[in-house]
């Protein structure tokens, strides 16, 4: 039987009962006979065993003592034979111990003898909701061989698989580590695999979003603050660095934070303390940065929007995020990946990935990133009523990009030039995703003739987000 549909109609699970008792065999099969699960009863351990090995099951209930054999013997035979089967055991007192043991070694509950019939209900959704959460885990990292993934990071462009390298150097030490890389390309994930691979990763991994407060609030939210330190705080608070303490804290588009705040910030990481606002007492704290930014902080240094000093200490390590488009390759494996989670999420069959909607996806840029190859995948799954996903399945912009670019359908038709002043136009206004202003910047023209422009393409071009 095809596993997925089997898990995926879930109120037809299939359950074995097995118990030397016929009474209680016979009550089973029929009460959940009725709750809507295929059920098959049996007396024989041995003869349940035979069709277990022929035809497992998504649940057997099972006495633990049987007439012929010892029941955790029985049920280990049963599991090897299919390990993806859940185990719920029964039984009297007298055995309650075996049963706990049992546990151990792979039995999902026990039920004490004489099991009502509302806590076999129970247990036996308990058990197939395990299952079924252990069987989404394996069809999400399932396909992916461990070389062309660095546990979620998954890639196998030579770029990435630097990536991965350097991180399986970087994440044991102890330094700081910035990562520099356009918006969606994986940064947080990384920073996420920085922390898991070093020995703070008992400790907590705590993100910081330098560009969400006000300068005001940053400090506050770093540092905390003294009972009376300002107007309604009415108690002590500790901030963020001293919840990291031990940990790694993320310092997420740090190229948004304010001067002000750098030197503060810069203080912390060279003498490793700081003072808690209206504080005067330094609190000492241990802690990992690692940074993160979608902007050249090389350049805003330069241009003094960045303080030298700190993107120094904070570039002891700098890891390049590339964007997707300069590593195409990596886009299968990330779409069949996505399709898979999105499907898993949706509870919906795992629609393939045709050949045409791969090349497709292989001709465009992704502004966005990895996140916007998930976005596509996304709405795509949702979208889909096939077994495949089609191209219409795909978000009509994107088709539109990969004509403009000329090689797509339209490449071969003549074309006017101020036709392809209008593709160009309509090209850097889909890369900037749809942002007036870095459009009208990027290709030099005013805010007010872009606007003409673009509603001259009207119709043709496709709806703004
Ligand atoms: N190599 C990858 N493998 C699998 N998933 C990825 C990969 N890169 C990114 N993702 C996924 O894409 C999304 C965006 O990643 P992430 O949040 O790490 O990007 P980011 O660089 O921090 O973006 P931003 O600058 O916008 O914050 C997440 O859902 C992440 O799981
Ligand atoms: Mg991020």
């Amino acid at each position: 039987m095809n596993r997925t549909e089997d898990r995926d109609t879930i109120t037809k699970a299939r359950l074995y009962v097995l118990d030397d008792e016929v009474v209680t065999v016979q009550r089973l099969v029929q009460a959940l006979g009725k709750d809507g699960y295929v059920v098959e009863g049996f007396i024989s351990g041995q003869e349940a065993l035979g069709r277990v090995q022929e035809n497992p099951p998504d649940l057997i209930i099972m006495d633990i003592r049987l007439k012929d054999g010892d029941g955790i013997d029985l049920m280990q035979r049963m599991r090897a034979a299919a390990p993806e089967m859940e185990v719920i055991l029964m039984t009297g007192y007298a055995a309650l111990d075996q049963a706990v043991q049992a546990t151990k070694k792979g039995a999902f509950n026990y039920l004490e003898k004489p099991v009502r019939l509302q806590t076999m209900r129970t247990a036996i959704a308990e058990a197939l909701a395990h299952a079924r959460r252990k069987w989404r885990k394996n069809q999400t990292q399932q396909e992916i061989p461990d070389s062309d993934r660095f546990g979620e990071i998954i890639g196998v462009s030579p770029s990435m698989k630097g990536i991965f390298k350097t991180i399986i150097q970087v994440a044991p030490l102890d330094c700081n580590v910035l990562l520099q890389g356009e918006s969606g390309t994986g940064k947080e994930l990384v920073a996420r695999a920085l922390h898991a691979g070093s020995p703070r990763r008992e400790k907590s991994f705590v993100p910081f979003n330098c560009g969400a407060f006000a300068d005001e609030l940053i400090a506050n939210e770093l540092f905390g603050h003294e009972k009376g330190a300002f107007t309604g705080a009415g108690s002590t608070k500790p901030g963020l660095l001293e919840t990291a303490n031990g940990g790694t804290v993320f310092l997420d588009e740090i190229g948004e934070m304010p001067l002000s705040m750098q030197v503060k910030l810069l203080r912390v990481i060279q003498e490793r303390n700081f003072m808690r606002l209206g504080g005067t007492t330094p609190v000492a704290i241990d802690v990992r940065f690692i940074a993160a930014t979608n902007r050249n902080l090389e350049k805003m240094a330069a241009a003094q929007e960045f303080r030298q000093d700190l993107y120094y200490r904070l570039k002891v390590v700098l890891l390049e995020m590339p964007p997707l488009r300069l590593r195409l390759e990596d886009v299968p494996l990330l779409a069949g990946h996505f399709v898979r989670k999105a499907a898993n999420r949706f509870g919906k069959h795992v629609p393939q990935l045709s050949k045409e909607v791969l090349a497709e996806l292989s001709r465009y840029s992704f502004p966005g990133n990895v996140r916007e190859l998930e976005n596509i995948i996304e709405r795509a799954v949702a979208l889909s009523q096939g077994t495949s996903l089609k191209l219409a399945d795909l978000p009509p912009d994107i088709l539109y990009q990969t004509s403009v670019t000329g090689q797509g359908p339209q490449a071969s038709a003549p074309v006017e030039i101020k036709d392809m002043e209008m593709d160009h136009i309509a090209r850097v206004y889909h890369d900037t995703g749809y942002n007036q202003t870095e459009t009208a910047r990027r290709l030099g023209i005013s805010r007010t003739t872009l606007w003409r422009r673009l509603s001259k393409l009207g119709a043709r071009f496709p709806k703004g987000r």
